[in-house]
């Protein structure tokens, strides 16, 4: 499988107050296309930063990166605006999903960012809230009607309708309780499971092992890798595998 970004010696550090604070050190990784892959780490360890320089939502301090075949590290603020819309979807802990706007809309003003002709730009939201489960019944009603858990699919739909590369999810199922949670990692890996490469910070092991390849950040390098292989549902050795190489890591 061929890599969709690569990078070489990525630093980011922070200034605060004077202090610097080395939050991304030297590193060097390749997140494969096609594979789930998951960033865990302790709270602080970088993850969220390097989610962030990843994307090319945050530049790095020094490093390069390269995402298909694009240097995306010497892109000017608007040259990279433009590839983050065409290359990549962004799914957080909370939805931003636009409250004045119904859930249709809330895709399809996403969707016609990118695909100019309205009616194309219609069916594209409708088929993507589908396939997320969000059936016509919930097309018409507002954010604040609907439950945390269509909520964040909803978003999923937002953050897939343009076709993205790569989806970039940080704690997608932090605000949910476990059974909404496992909807959204259902819809995940329905997609992955279909081409789609994502790459997901998460705390939780149940959402972690739904990857075939898990990173684990410590103080800004990564501290090892732990290859999964493809999810199968209730696969038991698939969890103790990935408990044994957390409880190594220090988790
Ligand atoms: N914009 C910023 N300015 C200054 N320091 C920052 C900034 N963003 C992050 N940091 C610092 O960088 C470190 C890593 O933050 P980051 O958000 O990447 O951690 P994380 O691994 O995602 O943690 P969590 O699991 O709690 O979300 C933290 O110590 C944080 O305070
Ligand atoms: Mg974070």
């Amino acid at each position: 499988m061929r890599n969709i970004i690569e990078t070489k010696k990525l630093c980011k550090t922070f200034s605060n107050g004077g202090v610097q604070q080395h939050v991304l050190r030297n590193i060097d990784l390749e997140i494969r296309e096609g594979d789930f892959t998951v960033i865990m780490g302790a709270s602080g360890a970088g993850k969220s930063t390097l989610l962030y320089a990843l994307s090319g939502m945050d530049k790095p301090t020094l490093g390069d990166i390269t995402f298909n075949d694009k240097l995306i590290t010497k892109m000017n603020t608007d040259q990279l605006a433009l590839f983050r819309r065409s290359n990549c979807g962004f799914v957080f802990q909370q939805t931003y999903l636009v409250d004045s706007m119904s859930v249709l809309d809330n895709v399809l003003s996403a969707a016609l960012l990118v695909e100019k002709n309205k009616k194309t730009a219609v069916k594209k939201a409708k088929e993507l809230l589908t396939a997320v489960d969000i059936d016509e019944p919930l097309w018409n009603k507002f954010p604040s009607q609907i439950s945390g858990g269509e909520a964040q699919r909803v978003g999923i739909a937002r953050a897939l309708v343009n076709s993205p590369k790569l989806v970039f999810a940080d704690e997608p199922t932090g605000a949910l309780n476990s059974k909404t949670g496992k909807d959204v990692l259902d819809v995940l890996t329905r997609f992955n499971q279909k081409g789609q490469s994502i790459v997901m910070v998460t705390h939780d092991i149940n959402s972690a092992r739904r990857a075939n390849r898990i990173l684990y950040v410590k103080d800004g390098e990564i501290a090892g890798e732990l290859e999964l292989g493809a999810y199968v549902s209730g696969d038991k050795d698939r969890h103790q595998n990935l408990r044994d190489f957390l409880s190594g890591m220090g988790w």
